[in-house]
């Protein structure tokens, strides 16, 4: 049993370049080169449901312009600021500073920790910033404390004149509708979500991702009775075509497959290993491996895949 944990860890970090995350990459790698040789300074808006892989591509960008330590001074190309769940002015002036390796963040008003994160971000040489999990300003639900935030960045973004990425969940979208500042600077938008190239079928492309990782387990897959093009649609709705479910399902079912020493990974272990690993309530009909499934998006209340309600209309709660 014990030698699995090194193949589910390596599994884990299986790191893969599947279309739209290419493109959702290059988009904001061009981004960084745009400003470099001109000084045009760009913004882009990515959006994506969890477990797309958003904060995955965040650090892969992060890590292509590591931060550099001189001895006068750290060169920080990239900046990845994680926006927390209380999207505060203050916390996400915060969040930024340490980000900054600024040693206390909590330190001084909102107007002096903002001009010090501005001042710290040219010092160390800041030319793309980074702000994920964008929907938490969102959350916020006040439409004052989401103007508020939002004029924040705004002045941040203009005061450092670096190109932006405002990165976070599909709804994000409706935060811009109510600030039109913003709206304005992340006019620019990427999807990250599979089936956009024209040419492959979500299902195919969900396929290629599901056999492209299944090639680095050392249990081959197999499609059993489904056929390949069936068993890609079929993956497809086991993991609404999210990198994250893939892996998930995968890991599970290579726990299985390990421990009762299969030859195999096909749909019997791939349904059992969906039902532990991503919906315990999907069985039978509801099982995306089982014969008896009717093809359908897992989406609706009380589903895997049920869209996210909060954020769709105002809430009354915090302070700003
Ligand atoms: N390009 C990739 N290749 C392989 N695995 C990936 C890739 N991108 C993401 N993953 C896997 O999917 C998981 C979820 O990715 P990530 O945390 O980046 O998603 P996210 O879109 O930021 O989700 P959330 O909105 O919930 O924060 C990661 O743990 C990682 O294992
Ligand atoms: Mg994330």
């Amino acid at each position: 049993m014990n030698s699995i944990y090194p193949i589910l860890e390596q599994f884990n970090e299986e790191h893969l370049l599947f279309p739209s995350y290419v493109a959702a990459f290059e988009d904001i790698d061009g981004l960084l080169g745009l400003h470099r040789e001109t000084g045009i300074t760009q913004n882009l808006l990515v959006l994506g449901e969890s477990g797309t892989g958003k904060t995955t591509l965040c650090r892969a960008i992060a890590a292509k312009y590591p931060r550099t330590v001189l001895t006068e001074r750290d060169i920080v190309p990239v900046l990845h600021v994680p926006i927390p769940c209380a999207a505060t002015i203050a916390g996400v002036t915060e969040a930024m500073l340490a980000q900054l390796g600024d040693p206390s963040p909590a330190f001084g008003s909102i107007s002096t920790k903002t001009a010090r994160a501005i001042k710290l971000a040219r010092a160390l040489s800041v030319e793309l910033l980074l702000f994920d999990e964008a929907q938490h300003i969102q959350d916020r639900g006040r439409l004052p404390t989401q103007y508020h935030v939002g004029d924040w960045l705004k002045t941040v973004m203009d005061a450092i004149n670096v190109p932006t990425a405002l990165i976070g969940l599909p709804r994000v979208g409706q935060l811009l509708q109510v600030n039109e500042q913003l709206r304005r600077r992340f006019s620019r938008r990427r999807y990250l979500q599979m089936g956009q190239g024209g040419e492959t079928s979500i299902e195919a492309e969900c396929l290629q991702l599901f056999v492209s990782l299944g090639a680095t387990l050392p249990i081959s897959l197999a499609c059993g009775a489904f056929g390949w093009a069936e068993m890609g649609q079929r993956v497809y709705y086991a993991c609404d075509g999210r990198v994250a479910y893939v892996k998930k399902l995968l890991s599970g079912a290579i726990r299985i497959a390990l421990d009762r020493d299969l030859r195999e990974i096909g749909p019997t272990v791939l349904e059992e290993a969906f039902t532990k690993e991503v919906w315990w309530e999907g069985v039978g009909q509801l099982n995306p491996f089982n014969s008896g499934f009717r093809f359908r998006k897992l989406n609706q209340v009380n589903e895997p895949f049920e869209r996210g309600l909060l954020g769709t209309r105002p809430v009354a709660r915090g302070r700003t």
